[in-house]
């Protein structure tokens, strides 16, 4: 017999071994698999994964992700809440910290907001106020929103990830 055949079969012996020597009381008997292999298989899977903390971090990071994406780039948050400089662009020192607003109406709205409030750092509301205005397209007491402001019809978890995005930015001290 040659060397390697010999590592292989100890091996293969070693595995049986293990396999019948390794603790199934958990399992019911009637459910146990012929296979050695597949019952190591079922065990390794069973064993306790330590990654289950980590991931909940994750869900949290990727939570603000999915807020700044939509906040970003689908809802435009920016455009009316950001002020702009002298040459028209959006100040980035100045972040969804309120402005005036830029853009008006062609036909006159009597109701028509000249002004357009600080999100950065969420300052001004609860969270349950923010998901109302965000889900269900009313102020934070259920009152009308003034336009341009949107009336936003959002799925529930995207008012959550916008309100935590911007919760994760810093409060502006200045005043628009
Ligand atoms: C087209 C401009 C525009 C865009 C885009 C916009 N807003 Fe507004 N937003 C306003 C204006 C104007 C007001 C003030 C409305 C009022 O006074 O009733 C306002 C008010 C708010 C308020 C305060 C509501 C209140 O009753 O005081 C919140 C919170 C808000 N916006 C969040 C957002 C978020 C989050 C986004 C993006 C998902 C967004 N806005 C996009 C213009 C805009």
């Amino acid at each position: 017999m040659n060397k390697p055949l010999i590592i292989f079969l100890t091996g293969t012996a070693m595995c049986l071994m293990i396999g019948k020597l390794s603790p199934g009381s958990s399992t019911p008997a009637g459910s146990r698999r012929a296979s050695v292999g597949a019952t190591a298989g079922e065990e390794h899977v069973k064993s306790p994964s330590p990654k289950d903390v980590s991931q909940t971090n994750k869900a949290t990071n990727s939570e603000i992700e999915h807020g700044r994406y939509l906040v970003e780039e689908v809802a435009k948050c920016p455009e009316c809440h950001t002020p702009r400089n002298e040459r028209g662009e959006l100040r980035e020192d100045a972040w969804l910290s309120g402005a005036t607003i830029w853009i008006r109406p062609v036909a006159p709205i009597p109701n028509w907001a000249d002004h357009v409030p600080a999100i950065a750092g969420w300052p001004s509301f609860t969270e349950a106020q923010g998901e109302r205005i965000l889900e269900r397209g009313t102020g934070p007491q259920g009152e009308e929103l003034r336009p341009p402001m949107h009336i936003y019809h959002m799925k529930h978890e995207d008012a959550k990830a916008i309100i935590a995005y911007l919760k994760s930015l810093p409060r502006s001290s200045q005043t628009n």
